[in-house]
């Protein structure tokens, strides 16, 4: 893997995190489900990847509905509404459209009409790519409030004759709210991403851009031309675990704190297994580790933003405490943020 991390300056102002929200569609779709659509068993699931189920939206239900209802949820708990906000950034390799961005369709349908809205597409690690770049946009001072949302409708996007791959995603949307940080409030304390273009091919959508446009693909597609997800998962393994381990031990030490500093980790949700081998390199422990992939998969960019809104509303987070978060994905990305709430 290159060495293509970076780590950030001092800002003019500490930011924090005023509101968390997340929404799962109502569909829920068993490892039992999929039993019936391909050669594969609850068993080999989830001793492989500890996954239980997944929710599935909507046909009409799209990204961006999702992450309205994400965001709607974290502008209430942070006490303003869609016209207090400046910045929208959706993460998402999923979106309504091409073009326009998903973050557009979202400012309209929350009523944000003064933000300035766009996608970034950074996979697994967009929530945290979305993170850092709003948390400069409001420490420099250039923006007041911030809206991040990490949303997925992969559903749309996965070849549901492919074992491989079906089994591990889901839909779903998280987000939230980032204000300065004032009176010695919380604040993110670090943030570490890093990027490997050299293994674009490990994890990608192949068709349906400009290098294969679906006028293209022809009826079928082709195996190395579709438009739905392919993966080399063996390979990618290997490098969630090593690039994740380095994201977090970088994001601790660039916080100025050590491992045992750490009360939650929130790690990306693709595999228990890959957590597991985290957790031991770290030498973490792991009931302080956030876990929720059981009952949703792997929802790619929402994953990380759910787990935390879940871990907030359920009370592991409380005041003063440091979480760090960590995520991987195609590209191949990788994120890390440690926060002090
Ligand atoms: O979110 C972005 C990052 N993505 C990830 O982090 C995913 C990383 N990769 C993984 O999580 C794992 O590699 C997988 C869960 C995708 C696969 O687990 P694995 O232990 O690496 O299995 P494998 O790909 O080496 O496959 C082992 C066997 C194969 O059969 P043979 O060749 O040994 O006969 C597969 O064909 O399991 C077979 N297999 C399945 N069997 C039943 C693959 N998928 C299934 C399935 N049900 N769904």
């Amino acid at each position: 893997m290159t060495e293509s991390g970076t780590s950030t300056p001092p800002l003019p102002h500490a930011v924090r995190i005023a509101g968390t929200g997340s929404y799962l569609p109502e569909r829920i779709m068993t490892n039992q489900d999929l039993e019936r659509l391909v050669e594969t068993s609850d068993e080999w699931i989830t001793s492989r990847t500890g996954i239980r189920e997944r929710r599935i939206a909507r046909e009409d239900e799209f990204t961006s509905h999702m992450a309205s209802e994400a965001a709607r949820a974290a502008l209430a708990q942070a006490g303003i509404t869609g016209s207090d906000i400046d910045l929208i950034i959706v993460a998402t390799i999923t979106p309504d459209t091409l073009t326009p961005a998903t973050a557009c369709y979202v400012q309209q349908q929350i009523g944000a009409l003064k933000a300035v809205a766009f996608d970034v597409s950074a996979a697994c690690s967009g929530f945290l790519y979305a993170m850092e770049l709003a948390r400069h946009s409001v420490g420099a001072g250039a923006f007041r409030n911030a809206l991040i949302i990490g949303a997925e409708k992969l559903s749309a996007f996965v070849d549901w004759s492919d074992r491989n791959t079906c089994v591990l995603f889901g839909d779903g949307a998280g987000a939230a709210v980032l204000v300065p940080s004032t009176n010695g409030g919380g604040r993110i304390l670090s943030s570490q991403l890093g990027t490997d273009g050299a293994q674009a091919e490990l994890l990608n959508i192949p068709g349906g851009g400009s290098a294969c446009p679906v006028g293209a693909l022809g009826a079928a597609g082709t195996a190395e031309k579709s438009a739905t997800l392919t993966m080399q998962g063996r390979e990618v393994f290997k490098h969630a675990v090593n690039a994740m381990r380095k994201a977090a031990a970088e994001g601790i030490a660039a916080a100025g704190l050590t491992i045992q500093d750490i009360d939650l980790l929130i790690p990306h949700q693709a595999n228990l297994r890959i957590i597991d081998a985290i957790v031991e390199r770290l030498d973490f422990s792991r009931e302080d580790v956030f876990i929720n992939l059981d009952k949703y998969g792997n929802t790619s960019a929402a994953a990380v933003a759910i787990a935390l809104d879940e871990a907030h509303r359920e009370g592991r987070i409380q005041r003063g405490d440091r979480i760090l978060l960590v995520a991987f994905g195609a590209g191949l990305t990788w994120a890390s943020a440690v926060i002090e709430w």
